[in-house]
C-alpha cells in the first residue's frame, strides 16, 4: 500500500541505508564462498528470459528490504493502474497503455470507457494490407515501378525505436529492400540517406507523433521537394508518402492522403511506441507475421510483470537493483552491453527510454526530489566495447552496474564465433565479480612495482541476461523488460515517467534563434554574452 511518507522516510528505505552500511564492505568472492548454490538461486526467468543477478552486491536481506520498498511505493498498485488505462501520466492527464498495442485480441482494456482493443487491431490490421501490397509489388510508386526503398523520417521515438528494430531483426528482413532512417534536422542525414536512391522506387514513412517535430517537419518538407524534383507532379505524393501520426489535421495539410495515414493514440508515449503504427517500417522490413510475432513478445512480458510475484518478477527485480546501486552506493550510470551484434543500436534506443522517462526531479505531487532518480545509460555491443571503455569498468574509480545480454544460439553459425563472443561475455562478468588479488598477480612472477597496476578489485556488479534466440518474438521481450524496469523505478522514485517537459525549453529557444542567425541586424541580439556572440561569428562566417 502507497505511503503518504516521504521516500527517505519510509521505513524499507530507513533500513536499506543501514543495510548498505553493513553490506558495501562485501565483496561478491566472500557471497559466492558462503553459497555454493548462489549462481542458481539468484536468478529467475520470465517469458523465457533469464536473468542471473548472482554478481550484484546482494543478500536475501537486501532483496526482503528493496521489495518491501517496492511495496510501500505502492508498485503492485501502480502496476495494475497502467494496465487498467488509468491516467497515471498525470502531467499530461493520460494513460501510459503501451500494453493495449500488444493485447490479445479478445481482450478489452478501456480508456475513457471505450476498449480500445478494436481501434488496435483495425490499424494493425490495415497496416498488414498495406504492406502485403507493398511487399508483393501490388503497391507502385508513381511511374509504376515497385517500391525497393523506404526512408522513415522521424525523430525520437519516432526514429530510434524503428531503427533498432531494423537493425535488430534484419537477419528476418526483406533483403532485396533497402531501409533507411532519417532524424536529423542536418540536412547530411537526409542527403546521405537518399543519394544513391531512385525516387521511383522510394517510399517515405513520415512518422510524428504531433506531426508538428521541428526535425521531422523540415526532413519531411526536404523529402517532399526531392520527390516533386524527380516527378514534377503533385499527384506522385500519394504514390511516395504515407503518414503515421495521432495528427490527422496536420498530415493532411501537409499533402498526404489520410488514407495513407496510419493513426495510433495520445495514451502511446513517443518513446513506448515502436510496437504501434511508428513500428510500420519494421512490419515492411519483417513481413506482418514476424511483427505479430514481436507483439506477442512484449506481451508475453507483460503478462509476466503483470502477475509474477517481485521476488521472480525480471523488470520488477531489475528495476529495484537499478534503484539499490543509484540511491545506495550512488552510481551514476548503467551500461547496457549486448553481445550481439544487431543490437547495436539497442543502447542507443534505450538511452531515450530510460532517460527521456526518468531523467526527473518534481515529484508527482509537485515537490523537488532529495535523493537521485535516473541514471545515465550506455553502452556498446560486446566484444568491441571490450577494447575501448571497459578498462575504467575494470580497474577505474567509478562503479558501472553492467548489463551483459548473450544469446546461446546465434543467427550466423561460422565457425567457432559463437562460443568466443560468449565465452567473453562471460569471463567479463567473472572478472568484474571477482577480480584479481595483489597476492594473485604476485604469484605469477609479476614484479612489486608493477602489481598494482594488475590487480582487479573486483566487486563489480553485473546482471546478465541470457537467451535462447534474437528473434522477433525475443526483441519483443527484451523491449518490454526494460519498459517495465523503468516504470519499477520512476514507481520508486514517485516520478511520471510518461511527460517530457525537458525537452521543451531548448525547442523554444530554437525557434528564437532561428531568424537571429538568418537575419545580420546586430541591435537585436538581446541573449547573454556567450550566445550574442556565438551568433554574430556564425553570421560572419556565413558571409
Ligand atoms: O523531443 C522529444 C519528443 O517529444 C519525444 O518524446 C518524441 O519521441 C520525439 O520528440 C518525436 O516526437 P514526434 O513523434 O511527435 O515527432
Amino acid at each position: 500500500m502507497l505511503s503518504t511518507r516521504k521516500l527517505t522516510q519510509l521505513p524499507s528505505w530507513k533500513a536499506l541505508e543501514e543495510h548498505y552500511r553493513n553490506i558495501r564492505g562485501i565483496h561478491l568472492r566472500e557471497l559466492f564462498a558462503g553459497d555454493l548454490q548462489r549462481g542458481e538461486r539468484f536468478a529467475a526467468e520470465g517469458a523465457g528470459i533469464y536473468l542471473d543477478y548472482s554478481k550484484n552486491r546482494v543478500t536475501n536481506e537486501t532483496l526482503r528490504l528493496l521489495i518491501r520498498l517496492a511495496e510501500e511505493c505502492g508498485l503492485c498498485e501502480r502496476i495494475d493502474a497502467m494496465f487498467r488505462g488509468e491516467a497515471i501520466n498525470i502531467t499530461e492527464k493520460r494513460a501510459a497503455l503501451h500494453a493495449a498495442l500488444r493485447a490479445t485480441r479478445d481482450q478489452s482494456i478501456f480508456v475513457d470507457g471505450q476498449n480500445v482493443v478494436p481501434k488496435v487491431y483495425e490499424v494493425l490490421d490495415r497496416m498488414e494490407d498495406f504492406v502485403g501490397r507493398l511487399r508483393s509489388g501490388e503497391w507502385t510508386g508513381h511511374t509504376g515501378k515497385r517500391i525497393r526503398n523506404v526512408v522513415n523520417i522521424g525523430i525520437g521515438g519516432s526514429d530510434l525505436g524503428p531503427a533498432m528494430a531494423y537493425e535488430a531483426l534484419k537477419h528476418f528482413s526483406a533483403r532485396d529492400m533497402i531501409f533507411r532512417f532519417v532524424s536529423n534536422v542536418d540536412g547530411t542525414d537526409f542527403t546521405e540517406a537518399t543519394f544513391d536512391l531512385d525516387p521511383a522506387e522510394t517510399l517515405f514513412i513520415v512518422s510524428s507523433k504531433t506531426f508538428t517535430t521541428l526535425e521531422t517537419m523540415t526532413n519531411a518538407h526536404t523529402a517532399r521537394r526531392w520527390t516533386l524534383q524527380a516527378f514534377g507532379d503533385d499527384h506522385a505524393i500519394a504514390r511516395h508518402f504515407v503518414a503515421v501520426s495521432t495528427n490527422a489535421e496536420e498530415v493532411s495539410r501537409f499533402g498526404i492522403d489520410t488514407a495513407n495515414m496510419f493513426g495510433f493514440w495520445d495514451w502511446v508515449g513517443g518513446r513506448y511506441s515502436m510496437d504501434s503504427a511508428i513500428g510500420l517500417s519494421t512490419m515492411i522490413a519483417i513481413g506482418a507475421g514476424n511483427f505479430r510475432a514481436m507483439l506477442a513478445g512484449f506481451h508475453a512480458m507483460d503478462e509476466h510483470f503483470r502477475t509474477a510475484p517481485f521476488e521472480r518478477n525480471l523488470p520488477v527485480l531489475m528495476g529495484l537493483l537499478t534503484v539499490w546501486y543509484n540511491n545506495f552506493f550512488g552510481a551514476q550510470t548503467v551500461a547496457v552491453l549486448p553481445y550481439d551484434q544487431y543490437l547495436k543500436r539497442f543502447p542507443a534506443y534505450l538511452q531515450q527510454l530510460t532517460m527521456e522517462s526518468n531523467g526527473k526531479r518534481a515529484t508527482l505531487d509537485g515537490a523537488y526530489v532529495d535523493y537521485e532518480t535516473g541514471p545515465i545509460f550506455w553502452g556498446e555491443p560486446g566484444t568491441n566495447g571490450q577494447h575501448s571503455f571497459y578498462q575504467l569498468i575494470h580497474q577505474g574509480t567509478k562503479l558501472v552496474p553492467c548489463d551483459f545480454i548473450g544469446f546461446c544460439r546465434t543467427l550466423n553459425p561460422a565457425g567457432k564465433h559463437h562460443d568466443l563472443l560468449m565465452a567473453n561475455l562471460l569471463a567479463q562478468t567473472e572478472a568484474l565479480a571477482f577480480g584479481k588479488t595483489e597476492d594473485e598477480v604476485k604469484a605469477e612472477g609479476t614484479p612489486g612495482w608493477l602489481a598494482p597496476h594488475r590487480v582487479f578489485e573486483g566487486n563489480r556488479p553485473s546482471n546478465t541476461i541470457l537467451c535462447e534466440r534474437l528473434t522477433p518474438e525475443l526483441l519483443g521481450k527484451l523491449v518490454a523488460l526494460y519498459e517495465h524496469s523503468v516504470f519499477t523505478q520512476g514507481t520508486i522514485w514517485r516520478i511520471d515517467s510518461f511527460d517530457q517537459w525537458g525537452v521543451e525549453l531548448g525547442k523554444v529557444l530554437a525557434q528564437r534563434i532561428i531568424p537571429e542567425l538568418q537575419s545580420s541586424d546586430d541591435a537585436r541580439l538581446n541573449h547573454d554574452s556567450s550566445t550574442n556572440n556565438l551568433i554574430r561569428l556564425y553570421r560572419r562566417s556565413r558571409k
